[in-house]
């Protein structure tokens, strides 16, 4: 079928390719024969290198991919309209690249630069090759920081550490970008760079998501760079890849970069339109053999460099979009093989109303528990055991009426703890404030609290630690919390639970 649109194309060239070529050098330049969705098959570049730019007479770049005797595939960069079977295409001896400079901090650009938004043009610094490799493992150090996400399910239990790759994956609508936005929004005033990468989503969806920012005043440390949905997939393709330099020139300049590419499923699938496109063989799903290698030399290049390279990191979260639930397919498995850990987000959770969706039997992070401050640590394990066996007996206590006491406990506990990993969209949670509250509902305190109040009986607990200054400390010098100033700290809040909310439920349920 393709071979015979080529033929037909051919025909309406021959006129252009029998006229006297002049001066024309076809190892120089090239001659279009076909075009399709964002590939370009062109006749000549003889001399022409692997990914390098040609550019059209349009002046719109492609970058080249296939490379053969007699023709040569070009990934398109730009709006494919204005180019016709007979144009003329040139070398240009660059690869695609993009520039970088602090002034970027706040734009919204595509992957080759190219500002989006109404602030006028920026002060080009270096530039960058999109394709770089990533660090030698001699230059790697440990990843020994949190990168807090404000999120109380994942700090607690999830935890992400600087430098650190962990995929977010689950069904369409479950929350995925939410929890990379907040994410963002959690690093304010915290010296961390962020980088949204937004690959062919809708424009409609990419503003709203710019709005939020500007509302909670994120924009000012973060990079949008984004290929959209109209936009011609070699854009897609090589986004991640462009937004990963500009996170690299920041982390070689000691800054702690956090970069979320939304999302990898999309990106895959562009890429896998290019191939089908250049008559590469396809295999499993359709996606060329390469697939595999697309993403895992992207996300090689988060890391947490040695102070003596520059020291900073990338934190990487890529998105990834499942269907039916189905981990196992081909793009979730290689991804999940690739990333030190996952975030899984469960549409059954999500419609039980227990959002962020994260599914804590699915999900594990692999580095990020030994970089959690060691207060936190402290709770992280009762807190897993806990939830654990609660989950356990919810499902078998739906067929037995009677249950003994200590199961009640664990049952109406496990339902508080679970409450109070409920949280809001666009509010993060200071660490401090997530300990405080996860001690607390841990001991017992929200125990007698009813459900629908756990968020005052949170409120109460994070009022009383804000208070509590000898808290507070023991928790920012990094050690654990020393037992008595924890006991101080119960006890105070109990006083005030029980002041404020148990007698208030008491009353009015003698009232009714
Ligand atoms: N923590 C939350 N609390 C309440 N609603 C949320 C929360 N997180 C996400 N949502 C809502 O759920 C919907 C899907 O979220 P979104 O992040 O766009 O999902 P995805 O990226 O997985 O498709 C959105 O309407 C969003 O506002
Ligand atoms: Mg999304």
């Amino acid at each position: 079928m393709i071979k015979k649109q080529l033929s037909i194309l051919e025909e309406s060239v021959k006129d252009a390719l029998l006229k006297p070529l002049g001066d024309l050098d076809l190892e120089e330049y090239g001659i279009v024969l076909s075009l399709d969705r964002g590939i370009v098959i062109v006749k000549g570049l003889y001399k022409v290198k692997y990914q390098e730019l040609v550019e059209f007479s349009n002046g719109i770049l492609g970058m080249v991919y296939n490379l053969n005797s007699d023709r040569t595939g070009i990934i398109l960069l730009g709006n494919y309209e204005n180019i016709r079977a007979g144009d003329r295409v040139k070398r240009t001896y660059k690869v695609a690249s993009i520039p970088v400079s602090e002034d970027y901090l706040g734009r919204v650009i595509n992957p080759l630069g190219k500002v989006l938004d109404e602030k006028g043009p920026i002060d080009t610094g270096i530039i960058m090759p999109v394709e770089r490799e990533a660090p030698p493992i001699m230059h790697r150090a440990p990843i020994n920081k949190p990168l807090q996400t404000g999120i109380k399910v994942i700090d607690s239990i999830v935890p992400v550490g600087k430098g650190q790759r962990e995929l977010i994956l689950g069904d369409r609508q479950t929350g995925k970008t939410a929890i990379a936005i907040d994410t963002i929004i959690n690093q304010k005033d915290k010296n961390v760079i962020c980088i949204y990468c937004s690959i062919a989503q809708q424009i409609s969806s990419v503003s709203k998501i710019i709005d939020v920012l500007k509302t909670y005043d994120a924009l000012s440390y973060t990079i949008v760079v984004m290929a959209g949905a109209e936009d011609p997939p070699g854009l897609a393709y090589i986004a991640p890849y462009a937004a990963t330099t500009i996170a690299e020139f920041f982390m070689e300049n000691g800054h702690d970069v956090l970069i979320i590419y939304d999302d990898l499923t999309k990106h895959a699938r562009a890429y896998r339109e290019l191939s089908l496109l250049l008559e590469r063989p396809s295999g499993r799903e359709s996606y060329p053999g390469d697939i595999f290698y697309i993403h895992s030399r992207l996300l090689e290049r988060s890391t947490h460099l040695k102070p003596e390279y520059g020291g900073g990191s990338i934190t990487a979260l890529p998105i990834i979009e499942t269907q039916a639930e189905n981990l196992s397919s081909y793009i979730p498995t290689n991804l999940i093989s690739i990333t030190d850990g996952q975030i899984y987000l469960s549409p059954k959770i999500f419609q039980k109303g227990n959002i962020p969706a994260v599914d804590i039997g699915t999900s594990v992070s692999r580095v990020g528990g030994k970089t959690q401050i060691p207060a936190y640590r402290q709770i992280t394990t009762s807190l897993k055991l806990t939830y654990s066996q609660f989950s356990e007996l919810e499902v078998f206590s739906t067929f037995s009426a009677r249950l003994d006491e200590k199961t009640k406990i664990i049952l109406e506990r496990g339902k508080r703890i679970r409450k109070v990993l409920n949280q809001a969209q666009y509010k993060p949670i200071d660490v401090t404030d997530q300990i405080a509250v996860l001690i607390a509902v841990l001991s017992g305190l929200f125990d007698d609290v009813d459900i629908e109040m756990i968020g005052q009986a949170e409120k109460i607990a994070i009022k009383t630690a804000s208070k509590n200054l000898e808290f507070q400390l023991s928790i920012s010098e990094l050690n654990k919390i020393d037992d008595r100033i924890r006991d101080d700290f119960l006890k105070e809040t109990a006083l005030e639970i029980t002041k404020e909310l148990v007698n208030k439920d008491a009353k009015s349920k003698k009232h009714r």
